[in-house]
């Protein structure tokens, strides 16, 4: 992804801070979630949360604790698909896998760290001055609700009962939408709730996010295909390895790219509902479509 983005260093700077001090006993884990958060992801989902409260008028800084929250719960999601009985996987962000690091047991309970650390620092005193108590509120419901069972983690499921079978591709659209755009959609959702977004505005992110989504996890699956792992900073082939239902399996190459394009243009559509600047978040609908990692 080549194009610049504003957010990403205070985005470090704000993980960082979130993390408890390992000056106590329990240390191990919380080297381990420092590990997994702090290891240079690309931080989609917490720019969106940031762009969408700028462009429906919100204060930015009051999204950061929820921006950080959405990016714990991705890493946590991280940690727990790169293990043995999930996707089975050594390499993540360019390093070994938690598991493969910190052993299996620490990492899981670093996945179940960071799930938490989301939650308290979302719903924080200085987190929730800032945003307001039903802003706050609001946000972190939409938050737990992307990331359980009707979300990210039903996705998994999905994910895991397809594996060595061709799965139709309104399975895999469910499956997707769930495992990868639940999560993307809360983060668009979230900077929304914080800025005190109106109806219109709501409808239109919750559009663009669904669209760019899918499309990410469409080109995930094209990646997996056409990168390395230097490049890419995870390992490829990993969907044939584990036989996956994938766009690219189901449709070939080029159709899963040709869809990638059209949701593409479909979420550029939505950003007309917005009276800001949007060409933010129309480079970056464009920078994910055609990105090389
Ligand atoms: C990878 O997500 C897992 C999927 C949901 C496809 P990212 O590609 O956003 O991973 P990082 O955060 O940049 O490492
Ligand atoms: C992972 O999908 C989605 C979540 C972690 C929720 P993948 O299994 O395709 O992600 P990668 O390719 O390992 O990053
Ligand atoms: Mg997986
Ligand atoms: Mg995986
Ligand atoms: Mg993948």
């Amino acid at each position: 992804m080549a194009m610049e983005n504003q957010y990403l260093s205070r985005i470090e700077e704000a993980l960082a801070s979130y993390l408890p001090a390992k000056d106590c006993l329990q240390k191990d884990v919380i080297e381990a979630m420092e590990y997994s958060l702090l290891a240079g992801g690309k931080r989609i989902r917490p720019t969106l949360t940031l762009e969408f409260c700028r462009v429906c008028g919100g204060d930015v800084q009051a999204a950061m604790p929820f921006a950080c929250a959405v990016e714990m719960i991705h890493s946590y999601s991280l940690i727990h698909d790169d293990l043995p009985c999930m996707d089975n996987s050594d390499l993540r962000r360019g390093r070994p896998a938690n598991h493969i690091q910190y052993g299996e047991d620490i990492a899981l309970l670093a996945g179940d760290g960071l799930l938490t650390l989301a939650f308290e620092t979302a719903l924080s005193p200085e987190s929730i001055k800032l945003a307001g108590a039903q802003r706050g509120a609001e946000a972190a419901r939409l938050l737990a609700k992307a990331a359980g069972a009707e979300g990210m983690v039903g996705g998994q499921v999905i994910d895991l009962q397809h594996e060595n079978q061709r799965a139709p591709i309104e399975v895999l659209l469910e499956m997707d939408r769930k495992k990868t755009g639940a999560l993307i959609q809360a983060a668009a959702q979230m900077g929304c709730a914080v800025a005190g977004a109106d109806q219109k505005q709501r409808e239109a992110a919750v559009e663009y996010a669904a669209c760019v989504g899918l499309a990410f996890q469409i080109r995930d699956d094209i990646l997996d295909v056409i990168s390395d792992p230097e490049t890419l900073g995870k390992p490829v082939g990993s969907d044939d390895k584990n036989e996956k239902s994938t766009y690219v399996s189901l449709l070939g190459m080029e159709k899963a790219q040709q869809l990638v394009n059209e949701l593409t243009q479909q979420a550029e559509s939505a950003l007309s509902a917005f009276s800001e600047d949007t060409a933010f978040l129309r480079e970056f609908a464009q920078s994910l479509a055609n990105r090389g990692y």
